[in-house]
């Protein structure tokens, strides 16, 4: 079974920013282990990072027609825009959402809402890079 994990912007710096807040671990090991993980729950994983937001939107939407469940990370975005929120909303199979902080307890109030929750089956936050790995043992179970 097929499975995308799409990561927003500024992910792709991952390892470098902020690692503090976001772990030490590059974007190349997050998308090798999400890989990894997946082959061993039956999933055959594809990770995509982009900094375009229409570069996100036209990935949900051919996994719309493909009905591929997908794992996202929308970094910022999933904070104000409605486009993706309208993309989201368009899924067929499951979406989990997935952020490596917690931003409900972060200081920025922007982070304290969310376009993608309404139309996530889970929301994995604050787990860091595992939580890619409990978002893509959400998708083997559903
Ligand atoms: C993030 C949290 C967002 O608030 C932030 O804009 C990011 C990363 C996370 O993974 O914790 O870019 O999605």
């Amino acid at each position: 079974r097929r499975v995308l994990v799409l990561n927003g912007p500024n992910l792709g710096r991952l390892g470098r920013r902020q690692p503090e807040i976001y772990g030490t671990t590059t974007h190349a090991e997050l998308a090798h282990r999400c890989v990894t993980w997946g082959a061993d729950l039956g999933l055959e994983v594809e990770v995509r990072q982009t900094n375009h937001e229409g570069d996100l939107l036209d990935w949900l939407n051919a996994a719309a027609d493909d009905v591929v469940p997908v794992v996202l990370n929308a970094g910022a975005w999933t904070h104000y825009s409605y486009a993706l929120y309208d993309a989201c909303s368009q899924l067929v199979a499951p979406l989990v959402e997935v952020h490596l902080s917690e931003p409900l307890q972060r200081p920025e109030e922007f982070r304290h809402t969310s376009v993608v929750t309404p139309h996530a089956v889970e929301v994995i936050a604050g787990h860091g890079v595992e939580g890619y790995r409990l978002a893509l043992e959400v998708v083997a179970r559903s």
